[in-house]
């Protein structure tokens, strides 16, 4: 089973979004495995998004990050990376699909609601950044019934 990094962003969490966006993820059939509210400082966001370090907007993503509290969480389920980002829909959320987090509750690319995990080794990356204590095992009763 594949893990995936999901954080609900300041404007997501300002907007009274998180029990939504946390109900999308459990009804579809995923696992929560690592939940917690927290801040994250300059160099924290500068670290997870360090690939885009050279893009024009990277200032501007590391100060909205760090602009207040936000929700971070380890999800797992078959194929949970790609289907991560689509429950989560396109960056910009003029070409997410209505259906999709971005596409029913985010207007601006810079206020995008939401950050998933773009591939398992980031996956991977982010949840050993971001869960250093490591995350929760446990057993669904209702597996059998998600799972064939
Ligand atoms: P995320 O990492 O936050 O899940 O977003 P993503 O994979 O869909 O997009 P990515 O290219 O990784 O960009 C990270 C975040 O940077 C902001 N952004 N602004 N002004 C712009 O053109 C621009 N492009 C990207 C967005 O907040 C995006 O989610
Ligand atoms: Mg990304």
């Amino acid at each position: 089973m594949e893990q995936t990094f999901i954080m609900i962003k300041p404007d997501g969490v300002q907007r009274g979004l998180v029990g939504e966006i946390l109900s999308r993820f459990e009804k579809k059939g995923f696992y929560l495995r690592g939940l917690k509210m927290t801040t994250v400082d300059r160099p924290f966001a500068e670290k997870h998004y360090e690939d885009l370090s050279a893009k024009p907007f990277f200032n501007g993503l590391c100060e909205y990050i760090t602009s207040g509290a936000v929700v971070a969480m380890v999800w797992e389920g078959k194929n949970v990376v790609t289907t991560g980002r689509k429950i989560i829909g396109a960056t910009n959320p003029s070409d997410s699909a209505p259906g999709t987090i971005r596409g029913d509750f985010a207007v601006e690319v810079g206020r995008n609601v939401i950050h998933g995990s773009d591939c398992v080794e980031n996956a991977k990356k982010e949840i050993a950044l971001w869960f250093p204590e490591g995350v929760a095992t446990w057993q669904s009763s209702v597996h059998h019934w998600i799972y064939e």
